[in-house]
C-alpha cells in the first residue's frame, strides 16, 4: 500500500489468514494458525534488523559471519489480544523480551484509558515491536505507541493480522515514524468498530470466549 503499511502477500500467510476468517474454524484451529501466521508476520517485521559480523570458526576455517547486531528487541502485546501473537513470535525471537499494554474504552469520552503497562527496562535502546491482531479505528493502537513513546521508546514498529483503511490513517496520521506491517489490508469498520470482512473478534476467537 505504501511505505508506511507494508501488506505480506506471502502465500502463506494468505492461506492460512483465510482459514482463520471463517466462521466455522474451531477455537483450536484458529489459535495453531495464528501462532504460525505470527511466526512468519514475525519473520517480515524483523527482515531489516541492523547486522554486524564476527569472526567465528567452522569446524573447517575462520570465517567473518553475518550476526544481529546488539540492540535487544522487546515484543509489547496490546491486551489482550495482542498475547495470541506472542508465543508464535517468540518461536522466531526467544530472546526477546516481553511488555503488556491495557486499555479499555471510557463509554462517556469514549477515550482510552490505561489499566496495566509493565514494559522492559530501556526502552530507548531497543527495537520495539507492539503487537495487536486487529488494527481498526487505531484508537487503542495509536494511545498504546504514544505510551509506548512516553516510557522511551524510539524505534517502533506494528504488527497486525488485519488492518483497517480508517485504522492505518488514523497510525499514519498519529505516529508517522512507526510503520505497520500486517497479512491483509481490509475493506472498512463497520459502525461498532469491526473489520469488515474481517474475522470477528479476534479476543473470542482465540480464546473462545464466546
Ligand atoms: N477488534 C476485533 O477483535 N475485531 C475487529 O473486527 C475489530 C476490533
Amino acid at each position: 500500500m505504501s511505505e508506511h503499511c507494508h501488506v505480506v502477500l506471502h502465500p502463506l500467510v494468505q492461506h492460512k489468514l483465510t482459514i482463520m476468517r471463517e466462521k466455522g474454524t474451531s477455537t483450536a484451529v484458529f489459535r495453531q494458525l495464528l501462532r504460525e501466521i505470527s511466526q512468519l508476520l514475525a519473520y517480515e517485521v524483523t527482515r531489516d534488523l541492523p547486522m554486524t559480523t564476527s569472526t567465528i570458526e567452522t569446524p573447517l576455517a575462520e570465517m567473518e559471519a553475518p550476526r544481529l547486531a546488539g540492540r535487544k528487541l522487546a515484543l509489547v502485546s496490546i491486551l489482550r489480544a495482542g498475547n495470541g501473537l506472542l508465543d508464535g513470535m517468540l518461536d522466531l525471537i526467544p530472546s526477546a523480551r516481553v511488555g503488556f499494554v491495557g486499555l479499555y474504552r471510557d463509554e462517556e469520552t469514549l477515550e482510552p484509558v490505561e489499566y496495566y503497562f509493565k514494559v522492559p527496562a530501556e526502552l530507548d535502546r531497543r527495537v520495539v515491536i507492539a503487537v495487536d491482531p486487529m488494527l481498526a479505528t487505531g484508537n487503542s493502537s495509536v494511545a498504546a505507541i504514544s505510551r509506548l513513546k512516553e516510557a522511551g521508546a524510539k524505534d517502533i514498529r506494528f504488527l497486525c493480522l488485519l488492518a483497517s483503511p480508517e485504522g492505518v490513517e488514523r497510525m499514519r496520521q498519529a505516529h508517522p515514524d512507526v510503520p505497520i506491517t500486517t497479512a491483509a489490508l481490509d475493506e472498512r469498520i463497520d459502525e461498532r468498530g469491526y473489520i469488515l470482512p474481517g474475522l470477528g473478534d479476534a479476543g473470542d476467537r482465540m480464546f473462545g470466549t464466546k
